[in-house]
Protein backbone atom coordinates (compact mmCIF):
# COMPACT_ATOMS: atom_id res chain seq x y z
CA UNK A 1 0.00 0.00 0.00
CA UNK A 2 1.38 3.24 -1.14
CA UNK A 3 0.79 4.36 2.73
CA UNK A 4 3.22 1.86 4.04
CA UNK A 5 6.37 3.74 5.04
CA UNK A 6 9.56 3.17 2.29
CA UNK A 7 12.41 1.76 4.10
CA UNK A 8 16.12 0.99 3.00
CA UNK A 9 18.08 -1.80 4.20
CA UNK A 10 21.75 -2.12 4.04
CA UNK A 11 23.70 -5.01 4.61
CA UNK A 12 27.01 -5.89 4.72
CA UNK A 13 28.24 -8.86 7.29
CA UNK A 14 30.30 -10.81 5.62
CA UNK A 15 30.87 -10.91 1.75
CA UNK A 16 27.62 -9.48 -0.25
CA UNK A 17 26.88 -5.92 -0.38
CA UNK A 18 23.39 -5.93 -0.64
CA UNK A 19 20.96 -2.99 -0.65
CA UNK A 20 17.05 -3.16 -0.48
CA UNK A 21 14.30 -1.15 -0.51
CA UNK A 22 10.25 -2.06 0.51
CA UNK A 23 7.18 -0.59 1.18
CA UNK A 24 5.40 -2.92 3.81
CA UNK A 25 5.82 -6.59 2.59
CA UNK A 26 6.47 -4.93 -1.11
CA UNK A 27 9.99 -5.99 -2.45
CA UNK A 28 10.76 -2.92 -4.79
CA UNK A 29 14.78 -3.11 -5.25
CA UNK A 30 17.12 -5.77 -3.96
CA UNK A 31 21.03 -4.63 -5.63
CA UNK A 32 23.84 -6.94 -4.58
CA UNK A 33 27.44 -7.11 -5.39
CA UNK A 34 29.36 -10.03 -4.21
CA UNK A 35 33.11 -10.33 -3.02
CA UNK A 36 32.33 -14.34 -3.53
CA UNK A 37 34.83 -14.85 -6.24
CA UNK A 38 37.97 -12.90 -4.48
CA UNK A 39 37.78 -15.08 -1.71
CA UNK A 40 37.36 -18.53 -3.60
CA UNK A 41 40.88 -19.23 -4.18
CA UNK A 42 41.29 -19.27 0.23
CA UNK A 43 38.28 -21.75 0.74
CA UNK A 44 36.88 -19.08 2.71
CA UNK A 45 35.84 -15.37 3.17
CA UNK A 46 38.74 -13.24 3.86
CA UNK A 47 37.82 -10.32 6.06
CA UNK A 48 40.04 -7.68 5.16
CA UNK A 49 39.22 -8.81 1.55
CA UNK A 50 35.64 -8.76 2.22
CA UNK A 51 35.75 -5.26 4.23
CA UNK A 52 37.71 -3.41 1.38
CA UNK A 53 35.17 -4.78 -1.33
CA UNK A 54 32.31 -3.49 0.59
CA UNK A 55 33.85 0.32 0.45
CA UNK A 56 33.72 -0.01 -3.22
CA UNK A 57 30.56 -1.54 -3.78
CA UNK A 58 28.54 0.53 -0.85
CA UNK A 59 27.87 4.08 -3.39
CA UNK A 60 27.16 2.07 -6.05
CA UNK A 61 25.17 -1.08 -4.79
CA UNK A 62 22.98 2.39 -3.41
CA UNK A 63 22.53 4.01 -6.50
CA UNK A 64 21.26 1.10 -8.13
CA UNK A 65 18.67 0.40 -5.60
CA UNK A 66 17.06 3.67 -5.56
CA UNK A 67 17.15 3.59 -9.57
CA UNK A 68 15.51 0.31 -9.26
CA UNK A 69 12.90 1.43 -7.09
CA UNK A 70 12.44 4.59 -9.13
CA UNK A 71 12.95 6.57 -5.56
CA UNK A 72 14.95 8.94 -4.49
CA UNK A 73 16.68 9.36 -0.75
CA UNK A 74 14.36 12.34 -0.45
CA UNK A 75 11.26 9.44 -0.27
CA UNK A 76 12.97 6.86 2.19
CA UNK A 77 11.28 6.89 5.39
CA UNK A 78 13.72 4.85 7.44
CA UNK A 79 17.51 3.41 6.76
CA UNK A 80 17.74 -0.24 8.76
CA UNK A 81 21.22 -1.51 8.61
CA UNK A 82 22.77 -4.69 9.86
CA UNK A 83 24.64 -4.28 13.04
CA UNK A 84 25.57 -7.54 13.48
CA UNK A 85 26.49 -10.60 14.31
CA UNK A 86 29.01 -10.78 11.55
CA UNK A 87 33.16 -9.82 10.55
CA UNK A 88 33.47 -6.51 12.46
CA UNK A 89 35.76 -4.68 9.66
CA UNK A 90 32.25 -5.52 6.93
CA UNK A 91 29.73 -4.42 9.59
CA UNK A 92 31.34 -0.84 9.92
CA UNK A 93 31.27 0.44 6.32
CA UNK A 94 27.16 -0.78 6.46
CA UNK A 95 27.14 0.94 9.59
CA UNK A 96 29.34 4.15 8.50
CA UNK A 97 27.54 4.68 5.12
CA UNK A 98 23.97 4.11 6.62
CA UNK A 99 24.85 6.77 9.56
CA UNK A 100 26.07 9.22 6.74
CA UNK A 101 22.73 8.85 4.71
CA UNK A 102 20.33 9.22 7.54
CA UNK A 103 22.87 12.35 9.00
CA UNK A 104 22.94 13.47 5.45
CA UNK A 105 19.06 13.22 4.48
CA UNK A 106 17.88 13.62 8.05
CA UNK A 107 16.54 10.01 8.09
CA UNK A 108 16.23 7.74 10.91
CA UNK A 109 18.07 4.39 10.98
CA UNK A 110 17.84 1.08 12.90
CA UNK A 111 20.74 -0.99 13.71
CA UNK A 112 19.19 -4.23 13.19
CA UNK A 113 20.29 -8.07 13.49
CA UNK A 114 21.46 -10.16 10.60
CA UNK A 115 19.72 -13.80 12.05
CA UNK A 116 16.35 -11.57 12.40
CA UNK A 117 16.72 -10.32 9.37
CA UNK A 118 16.86 -13.86 7.61
CA UNK A 119 13.85 -14.61 9.16
CA UNK A 120 11.96 -11.41 8.38
CA UNK A 121 12.63 -11.95 4.66
CA UNK A 122 9.88 -14.60 4.14
CA UNK A 123 7.56 -11.99 4.75
CA UNK A 124 8.30 -10.37 1.70
CA UNK A 125 7.17 -13.61 -0.33
CA UNK A 126 4.45 -14.80 1.64
CA UNK A 127 3.31 -11.88 4.04
CA UNK A 128 3.16 -11.37 7.39
CA UNK A 129 4.75 -14.09 9.81
CA UNK A 130 1.51 -15.73 11.69
CA UNK A 131 3.33 -15.75 15.28
CA UNK A 132 4.16 -17.68 17.67
CA UNK A 133 6.10 -19.33 14.58
CA UNK A 134 9.67 -21.50 15.37
CA UNK A 135 12.33 -20.16 13.00
CA UNK A 136 15.05 -22.55 11.79
CA UNK A 137 17.84 -20.29 11.36
CA UNK A 138 20.95 -22.13 9.14
CA UNK A 139 23.48 -20.05 7.59
CA UNK A 140 27.51 -19.95 7.26
CA UNK A 141 27.86 -19.03 10.45
CA UNK A 142 24.63 -20.03 12.87
CA UNK A 143 22.57 -22.76 12.83
CA UNK A 144 20.02 -22.26 15.61
CA UNK A 145 15.77 -22.84 16.69
CA UNK A 146 14.00 -19.88 17.48
CA UNK A 147 10.85 -19.66 19.05
CA UNK A 148 8.99 -16.09 17.57
CA UNK A 149 7.02 -14.91 19.46
CA UNK A 150 6.94 -11.43 18.00
CA UNK A 151 10.21 -10.21 15.68
CA UNK A 152 9.98 -7.07 16.14
CA UNK A 153 10.65 -7.42 19.95
CA UNK A 154 12.46 -10.50 20.17
CA UNK A 155 12.98 -14.18 19.86
CA UNK A 156 13.63 -16.70 22.28
CA UNK A 157 16.40 -19.29 21.40
CA UNK A 158 15.41 -22.77 21.75
CA UNK A 159 18.63 -24.30 20.66
CA UNK A 160 21.73 -24.06 18.21
CA UNK A 161 24.79 -25.88 16.73
CA UNK A 162 27.31 -26.61 19.33
CA UNK A 163 30.09 -26.88 16.90
CA UNK A 164 29.81 -26.11 13.27
CA UNK A 165 26.88 -24.15 11.54
CA UNK A 166 25.43 -26.15 8.49
CA UNK A 167 26.68 -23.84 6.08
CA UNK A 168 29.92 -24.38 7.59
CA UNK A 169 29.02 -27.96 7.46
CA UNK A 170 28.19 -27.37 3.49
CA UNK A 171 31.54 -25.48 3.23
CA UNK A 172 34.15 -28.09 4.37
CA UNK A 173 32.32 -30.97 3.21
CA UNK A 174 32.43 -29.55 -0.59
CA UNK A 175 36.32 -28.52 -0.25
CA UNK A 176 36.85 -32.13 1.41
CA UNK A 177 35.47 -33.00 -2.15
CA UNK A 178 37.38 -30.76 -4.42
CA UNK A 179 34.37 -28.53 -5.34
CA UNK A 180 34.22 -24.94 -5.36
CA UNK A 181 33.53 -22.59 -2.34
CA UNK A 182 30.62 -21.66 -1.29
CA UNK A 183 30.51 -25.46 -1.48
CA UNK A 184 26.16 -25.38 -0.61
CA UNK A 185 25.23 -24.62 -3.82
CA UNK A 186 27.42 -27.26 -5.85
CA UNK A 187 26.74 -29.86 -3.05
CA UNK A 188 23.36 -29.31 -3.82
CA UNK A 189 23.66 -29.88 -7.43
CA UNK A 190 25.82 -33.18 -7.40
CA UNK A 191 23.37 -34.86 -4.75
CA UNK A 192 20.77 -34.73 -7.65
CA UNK A 193 22.84 -36.86 -9.37
CA UNK A 194 23.62 -39.46 -5.75
CA UNK A 195 21.96 -42.01 -3.93
CA UNK A 196 21.09 -40.10 -0.69
CA UNK A 197 20.77 -43.43 1.15
CA UNK A 198 24.43 -44.73 -0.36
CA UNK A 199 26.49 -44.06 2.81
CA UNK A 200 24.93 -44.17 6.40
CA UNK A 201 26.52 -41.12 7.86
CA UNK A 202 25.64 -40.14 11.79
CA UNK A 203 22.94 -37.74 12.72
CA UNK A 204 24.58 -35.13 15.48
CA UNK A 205 22.83 -35.51 18.67
CA UNK A 206 20.32 -38.06 17.60
CA UNK A 207 20.58 -40.89 19.89
CA UNK A 208 17.87 -40.71 23.03
CA UNK A 209 21.13 -39.75 25.34
CA UNK A 210 21.60 -36.66 23.52
CA UNK A 211 18.09 -35.70 23.14
CA UNK A 212 18.16 -35.50 26.65
CA UNK A 213 20.44 -32.69 26.88
CA UNK A 214 20.33 -31.51 23.45
CA UNK A 215 16.78 -31.59 22.09
CA UNK A 216 16.96 -28.55 19.96
CA UNK A 217 20.57 -28.40 19.42
CA UNK A 218 22.77 -29.25 16.53
CA UNK A 219 26.40 -30.74 16.20
CA UNK A 220 27.88 -31.08 12.22
CA UNK A 221 31.58 -31.75 13.35
CA UNK A 222 31.19 -35.39 13.66
CA UNK A 223 29.48 -35.77 10.63
CA UNK A 224 32.28 -33.73 8.76
CA UNK A 225 34.70 -35.73 9.99
CA UNK A 226 32.82 -39.03 9.11
CA UNK A 227 32.77 -37.67 5.64
CA UNK A 228 36.63 -37.04 5.77
CA UNK A 229 37.25 -40.76 6.79
CA UNK A 230 35.10 -42.12 4.17
CA UNK A 231 36.91 -40.52 1.57
CA UNK A 232 39.88 -41.10 3.24
CA UNK A 233 39.88 -44.61 3.16
CA UNK A 234 38.22 -44.91 -0.37
CA UNK A 235 41.50 -42.83 -1.74
CA UNK A 236 44.01 -44.78 -0.02
CA UNK A 237 42.46 -48.34 -1.32
CA UNK A 238 43.32 -46.12 -4.61
CA UNK A 239 39.10 -46.97 -5.38
CA UNK A 240 37.67 -42.96 -7.21
CA UNK A 241 35.18 -41.26 -4.76
CA UNK A 242 32.07 -41.02 -5.60
CA UNK A 243 31.42 -37.36 -5.59
CA UNK A 244 27.44 -37.29 -6.15
CA UNK A 245 26.63 -40.06 -3.65
CA UNK A 246 28.85 -38.78 -1.34
CA UNK A 247 27.08 -35.08 -1.60
CA UNK A 248 23.66 -36.86 -1.52
CA UNK A 249 24.30 -38.63 1.88
CA UNK A 250 25.98 -36.13 4.02
CA UNK A 251 23.34 -33.36 2.68
CA UNK A 252 20.80 -36.18 3.37
CA UNK A 253 22.31 -36.49 7.18
CA UNK A 254 22.34 -32.46 7.61
CA UNK A 255 18.50 -32.04 6.23
CA UNK A 256 17.10 -35.28 8.26
CA UNK A 257 18.46 -33.46 11.80
CA UNK A 258 17.77 -29.83 10.91
CA UNK A 259 13.89 -30.80 9.62
CA UNK A 260 13.28 -33.56 12.65
CA UNK A 261 14.65 -31.33 15.46
CA UNK A 262 12.64 -28.39 13.56
CA UNK A 263 9.10 -30.34 13.46
CA UNK A 264 9.88 -32.11 17.02
CA UNK A 265 10.20 -27.82 17.99
CA UNK A 266 6.70 -27.17 16.68
CA UNK A 267 4.59 -30.14 17.88
CA UNK A 268 6.27 -29.91 21.18
CA UNK A 269 5.32 -26.03 21.53
CA UNK A 270 2.06 -26.16 19.61
CA UNK A 271 2.99 -24.03 16.94
CA UNK A 272 1.67 -24.38 13.59
CA UNK A 273 3.95 -21.96 11.66
CA UNK A 274 7.88 -23.53 10.52
CA UNK A 275 9.97 -20.61 8.97
CA UNK A 276 13.46 -21.10 7.38
CA UNK A 277 15.66 -18.56 6.88
CA UNK A 278 20.01 -18.36 6.25
CA UNK A 279 21.82 -19.40 3.19
CA UNK A 280 21.38 -22.88 3.59
CA UNK A 281 17.36 -22.54 3.34
CA UNK A 282 18.19 -22.25 -0.30
CA UNK A 283 19.03 -26.55 -0.42
CA UNK A 284 16.75 -27.70 -2.87
CA UNK A 285 16.27 -30.74 -0.31
CA UNK A 286 15.54 -29.40 2.66
CA UNK A 287 13.66 -27.30 1.44
CA UNK A 288 11.50 -30.88 0.04
CA UNK A 289 12.02 -32.90 3.12
CA UNK A 290 10.74 -29.82 5.49
CA UNK A 291 7.64 -29.73 3.14
CA UNK A 292 6.83 -33.62 3.29
CA UNK A 293 7.51 -33.71 7.40
CA UNK A 294 5.57 -30.68 7.90
CA UNK A 295 2.49 -31.72 6.06
CA UNK A 296 2.43 -35.10 8.37
CA UNK A 297 1.93 -33.12 11.00
CA UNK A 298 -0.15 -30.06 9.98
CA UNK A 299 2.63 -27.91 10.15
CA UNK A 300 2.73 -24.87 7.55
CA UNK A 301 6.56 -24.59 5.87
CA UNK A 302 7.49 -20.98 4.67
CA UNK A 303 10.75 -20.65 2.75
CA UNK A 304 11.53 -17.49 0.96
CA UNK A 305 12.74 -18.00 -2.66
CA UNK A 306 16.84 -19.06 -2.61
CA UNK A 307 17.64 -15.72 -4.04
CA UNK A 308 15.98 -13.94 -0.48
CA UNK A 309 17.81 -16.70 1.66
CA UNK A 310 21.19 -16.22 1.28
CA UNK A 311 22.53 -12.54 2.18
CA UNK A 312 20.83 -9.47 0.85
CA UNK A 313 20.06 -5.83 1.19
CA UNK A 314 16.24 -6.55 1.40
CA UNK A 315 16.26 -8.92 4.55
CA UNK A 316 17.17 -5.81 6.47
CA UNK A 317 14.91 -3.68 5.03
CA UNK A 318 12.00 -6.29 5.49
CA UNK A 319 13.20 -6.23 9.22
CA UNK A 320 13.09 -2.18 9.14
CA UNK A 321 9.58 -2.09 7.96
CA UNK A 322 8.46 -4.89 10.78
CA UNK A 323 10.47 -2.30 13.12
CA UNK A 324 8.37 0.58 12.24
CA UNK A 325 5.28 -1.00 11.92
CA UNK A 326 5.18 -2.14 15.67
CA UNK A 327 6.23 1.66 16.60
CA UNK A 328 9.85 0.62 17.56
CA UNK A 329 12.16 3.42 18.37
CA UNK A 330 15.06 3.81 16.30
CA UNK A 331 18.93 3.75 16.95
CA UNK A 332 21.00 6.33 17.92
CA UNK A 333 23.01 8.02 15.35
CA UNK A 334 26.12 6.28 17.42
CA UNK A 335 24.59 3.16 17.17
CA UNK A 336 28.02 0.33 17.31
CA UNK A 337 28.55 -2.54 15.13
CA UNK A 338 29.02 -5.66 17.04
CA UNK A 339 30.35 -8.34 15.32
CA UNK A 340 29.17 -11.02 18.26
CA UNK A 341 25.37 -9.16 18.26
CA UNK A 342 23.22 -11.51 20.58
CA UNK A 343 20.35 -13.46 18.48
CA UNK A 344 18.02 -11.87 21.16
CA UNK A 345 18.66 -8.71 20.53
CA UNK A 346 16.83 -7.60 17.31
CA UNK A 347 17.71 -3.96 16.95
CA UNK A 348 19.94 -1.75 19.04
O1 LIG B 1 23.14 -16.64 5.01
P1 LIG B 1 24.36 -16.73 4.17
O2 LIG B 1 24.31 -16.20 2.77
O3 LIG B 1 25.58 -16.02 4.88
C1 LIG B 1 25.76 -16.08 6.27
O4 LIG B 1 25.09 -15.28 6.98
O5 LIG B 1 26.52 -16.98 6.68
O6 LIG B 1 24.79 -18.28 4.16
C2 LIG B 1 25.90 -18.73 3.46
C3 LIG B 1 25.97 -20.24 3.60
C4 LIG B 1 27.23 -20.86 3.00
O7 LIG B 1 27.80 -21.73 3.94
C5 LIG B 1 26.70 -21.61 1.78
O8 LIG B 1 27.46 -22.77 1.47
C6 LIG B 1 25.30 -21.97 2.21
O9 LIG B 1 24.84 -20.84 2.92
N1 LIG B 1 24.42 -22.25 1.08
C7 LIG B 1 23.86 -23.47 0.85
C8 LIG B 1 23.15 -23.36 -0.37
N2 LIG B 1 23.30 -22.09 -0.85
C9 LIG B 1 24.08 -21.43 0.06
N3 LIG B 1 23.93 -24.61 1.57
C10 LIG B 1 23.28 -25.69 1.08
N4 LIG B 1 22.59 -25.68 -0.09
C11 LIG B 1 22.50 -24.57 -0.85
N5 LIG B 1 21.82 -24.57 -2.00
ZN1 LIG C 1 23.35 -14.51 6.58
Amino acid sequence: MADEPLILGIETSCDETGVGIVRGHTLLADALASSVDQHARFGGVVPEVASRAHLEAIVPTMRRALSDAGVTMADIDAIAVTAGPGLAGALLVGVAAAKGYALAAEKPVYGVNHLAAHVAVDTLEHGPLPEPAIALLVSGGHSSLLLVDDLATGVTPLGATIDDAAGEAFDKVARLLGLPFPGGPPIDREARAGDPAAIAFPRGLTAPKDLAAHRYDFSFSGLKTAVARWVEARQRAGEPVPVADVAASFQEAVCDVLTAKAIAACRDRGVQTLVIGGGVAANSRLRAVAQRRAEKHGITVRVPRPKLCTDNGAMVAALGARLVAAGVAPSRLDLPADSAMPLTVVSV
